[in-house]
This record gives structure tokens, sequence and C-alpha cells, in this order.
């Protein structure tokens, strides 16, 4: 494509991640890609996760590669000794929205973010919807285009921009467990099967001013405020809930899976794709264990980056696995158990009964764990990233959500797109054994069928002529005419 006006450098996007595994990976992608298509971009991460980044991976020298690409950081606002680990995840965010806000704006207005020659100032802002009204505040102020970018999925957001209609019909706070299996009717689209346990997990606070239900509505009602939206999703899978969104945000670039997305790009220009984002230390030595293996029989385990369990449920987990006989691959990170716990805390004789079946790594490369020949199943937090990279890999999954948008996303896994089942609000070893053996052994071909399907539609959404790699052209067409 020949956008550019001969002398003048391409528009620079600033690109601000929440900042947290997920988030991070799905928008590194998108500032690689945009990168890729000849814009300028520089991203903005907190002090802290840029530097866990520089930690495990060669982005710095990666990134060098594209013209006018920039690293910048900013103080997320809490003190140097804080752990911003697992699910203190919601301190950062309140953190950020209450503290960042003249940073943001000085950042702006200095020369800080790109100005030397070849590096023009910032002409368009993306930036996780989860920061979306301090951002488009200072935007539309200075007369910058700001795009949120939402991490989750359409159906976790249409539900979020319905919340304050299911509040205001009394249908919130939940009254109690006899409460939770009742629907909810004023979440349109979807009253014939979401029920109260799959709303967002904040919504269960009893109390309606809960600070993290609050942040997660009313961030998202600050979304037709921006001059578009971006979400991590393709139209096959999403479709119906798009339309819902596009009457109050009318202008929706549906441009994922954004992993498979950046992969197809970065082959039709001949340059090789390899996994590179990540905030935690990859242990590669499952994959040669994974060649070992046969043919769709292991399940794939990992709870993402914020999960934290309880130590009864690392447990229940193991003799359910134990007493199911399946080969399995167990990512144990670090912080996973509550207290000082991690794999140490399984018992010695549940790890001698699985240690020729199993496999356990303190992180693994995902996505190309998911795309080995071996593996036929994930048990997952179902965080909107693992469901995508699931789905193009045609891998079934058992979702066991932890918090946030998973409760939604667990429900449109099971109920809607019947890629696997929902284990929400269980933690039971009997139940974790025969959903194991569902999924790989009794119903696998069913849903093995359903998720080859919806992989294929994935995979296409991203070729030349589909739906995700049409908006991303327009996407980067847009930003270059409204920056001109
Ligand atoms: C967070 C929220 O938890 C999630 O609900 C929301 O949808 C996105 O933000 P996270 O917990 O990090 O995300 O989960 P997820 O979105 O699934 O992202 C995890 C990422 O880490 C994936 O891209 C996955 O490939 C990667 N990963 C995970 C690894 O590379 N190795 C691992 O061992 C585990």
């Amino acid at each position: 494509m020949e956008h550019q006006v001969s002398h003048r450098p391409p528009p620079r996007v600033l690109v601000f991640p929440l900042p947290a595994q997920g988030p991070v990976n799905s928008m590194l992608k998108l500032a690689e890609l945009l990168a890729l298509e000849g814009l300028y971009v520089t991203f903005l991460n907190t002090h802290f996760t840029h530097n866990r980044l520089l930690l495990h991976t060669d982005m710095q020298a990666r990134f060098e590669t594209y013209p006018g690409f920039l690293f910048k950081t900013i103080s997320d606002g809490l003190p140097d000794d804080h752990p911003r680990s697992g699910d203190t995840i919601m301190e950062v965010i309140h953190s950020i929205n209450s503290e960042s806000k003249s940073i943001f704006k000085q950042l702006l207005l200095s020369n800080e973010l790109g100005t030397s020659e070849g590096n023009p100032l910032v002409s368009c802002i993306i930036v996780d919807g989860i920061f979306g009204g301090f951002t488009t505040d200072i935007a539309n102020e200075l007369h910058i285009p700001i795009i949120h970018f939402r991490t989750f999925g359409a159906c976790c957001i249409w539900v979020n921009m319905n919340i304050p209609n299911v509040i205001e019909a009394g249908e919130l706070p939940v009254r109690g467990e006899e409460d939770m299996d009742r629907l909810i009717k004023n979440v349109p689209a979807m009253e014939s099967f979401l029920r109260f346990r799959d709303l967002p997990s904040f919504c269960r606070a009893s109390d309606l001013t809960d600070p993290n239900l609050q942040v997660f509505v009313q961030q998202t009602l600050h979304s037709p405020r921006a001059q578009a939206i971006i979400l991590n999703t393709f139209e096959d899978l999403e479709g119906p809930i798009l339309s819902r969104i596009r009457t109050l945000c009318p202008n929706i670039y549906s441009i994922g899976p954004l992993h498979m997305q950046l992969k197809r790009r970065l082959a039709s220009k001949e340059s090789s794709f390899q996994s590179f984002n990540s905030l935690f230390e990859v242990d590669r030595s499952c994959m040669t264990w994974l060649d070992a293996q046969p043919p769709k029989t292991v399940i794939y385990i990992s709870f993402g980056s914020i999960t934290v369990m309880k130590i009864n449920q690392l447990i229940e987990f193991w003799y359910g696995l134990v007493n199911s006989n399946i080969r399995f691959l167990w990512v144990a990170r670090l912080d996973l158990v509550a207290g000082d716990g991690n794999h140490a805390q399984i018992p010695p004789e549940l790890l001698e009964k699985t240690k020729d079946r199993g496999f356990i790594v303190g992180w693994a490369p995902q996505e190309e764990v998911l795309a080995h020949p071996a593996v036929g199943g994930f048990l997952t937090h179902s965080g909107w990233n693992s469901i995508l990279e699931s789905i193009v890999a045609a891998v079934p999954m058992i979702c066991w959500p932890y918090f946030a948008d998973q409760q939604v996303n667990s429900r449109f896994v099971s109920e809607v797109w019947k890629l696997g089942m929902d284990m929400k609000d269980v933690c039971d070893r009997k139940i974790i054994e025969k959903m194991l053996n569902d999924l790989m052994v009794e119903r696998n071909e069913e849903f093995s069928k359903a998720a080859n399907k919806m992989g294929r539609l994935a995979r296409q959404s991203v070729h030349k002529g589909g739906s995700s790699y049409h908006n991303l052209d327009r996407l980067i067409e847009d930003i270059r005419l409204t920056s001109s």
C-alpha cells in the first residue's frame, strides 16, 4: 500500500497497555503490526513491567529493527516495594487511574514520546480501555485522536455496557447462593443463557459501590467517547455481539486473533515468527517432553498470569489428574498458590504417581504448546488471550474462571460456541476427573469437531480477504488519514 506522502514521516501512534501479561501480549502484537505496516510507534509501559519484559525477552533488539519504534515508561504510582504480582493487578489499575493523569499529559506535551527529526509528536493514542476515562479527557483537550483497545472479548464488553441497566432493574446485587443460577434479563441477546454466576466476577460484590465493579463498568462507559474501539476478536466468533456494541460505538475494528494476524503478516514479509513478549522466564523443556507423547493425548493446564488458587484447590486438581490417568502438562507459576506456595506444595505421593505421564514447568511457550500435535485439550482460567490461542489451535477447553471477564468467557465457550465445558465455581476431584475424561475421551469427537471448525474460521479471518485482515488495513488507513 502506498499511502505515504513522500517527505513526511509516518504518523506516530502511542500504545499504552494495562501492565499485565495478557494485555501487554496483545497490545505489543498490535504495536508490531502497526510498525510492520510502516507507522511509528511509541510503546508506553509502566517501569515495572518494562523492566520485566527486558529481563525475559530480546524485545529491545527486535523492535529496534522497526524505524521510529520507541519504548517509554511511566510510573504506576505505587511504591517500589509493592508486589505487583498475581491478583494485585486491581491495585495497579486503581493507582494508574487516580495518579497518572498529570504525568500522562506532561509526557504528551513534552518531547519525550518522540519529537526529534523523523520522530514526530504523537498523532494517535491507542490505550487499554480500562484507562479510558482520564486518557480520553487529555486526548480531547490536546486534540489527539484516541482509540480504546479492549483486551476482553466483545461478549464481556457488551455485558459491562449493560450492567447499569442490570442494576437499575434491581437484578443486582446478587442475593445469595440460591440466586446464582437465575437468568439475567437485562443484557440483550444473552437472556436465554447468562446467569448471575456468569456475570463478571466483580458483580458478586454485595456493595454496588465496590471499587473494582465501579472501575470495570465506568471505564467501559467511556468507550463511546473514543473515536473508535479495537477488539481482539473476529466476526465469525462474535459478530452478533459486535453488532450490538456498534449501536453504541459505531466504529469498531475487530482485528483478532492478533497473534495469528501478526504471524501471517510476518510470514508474508518473509520474517520469522517468535514469541518474545513474556513477563516470565519461559521454560522450553516441555516441548521435548511433548515430542515424546502420542497425538492428542495431553491436556495442557495453565491458569494465566494472575490467578491465585488455594492450597486445597491445588490438591483437588491433582487428585483429579491422578485419578483421570490422563497425560498432562501443568504450568506452576511461582505465585499460583496463595501463601508462599508453588508446586512444592503438591503432595509427593501424587507427583510420584504421575511422573511417567505428567510434566511441570514454571511458564510455558503457550502458543507453541497449544499448536503441538500431542496436545488435545486445555484446562484454562479462560483469560481472553488463552481462549483465542486455544481457538486458533483448535484445542477444546475446560474453563475454570478466576476473575473479571473470565466468568463471561467461560459461559460463551460452553454454551454459545460449544468448544468445551465450564467448571465455574467448582473445584472437586471427582468432577475434575470426569471433565478431563469427557474432554479427552468420551466427548472428544464432539468438541474437536466444533474446535476444528472455529479454528478454521479464526485462521481465515486473518488471511487476505478475511474480516480481521480487512479491519486491520482499515485501522491503519484511518490512522494515516486522521493524522495527515
Ligand atoms: C488478563 C486477565 O486475567 C484476563 O481475564 C483478561 O482476559 C486478559 O488479561 P491473563 O491472566 O494474563 O490476562 O490471561 P490471558 O489473557 O489468557 O493471557 C495470558 C497470556 O500468557 C497468554 O497470551 C498466554 O499465551 C501467555 N502464557 C500463559 C504463556 O506464554 N505461558 C504460560 O505458561 C501461560
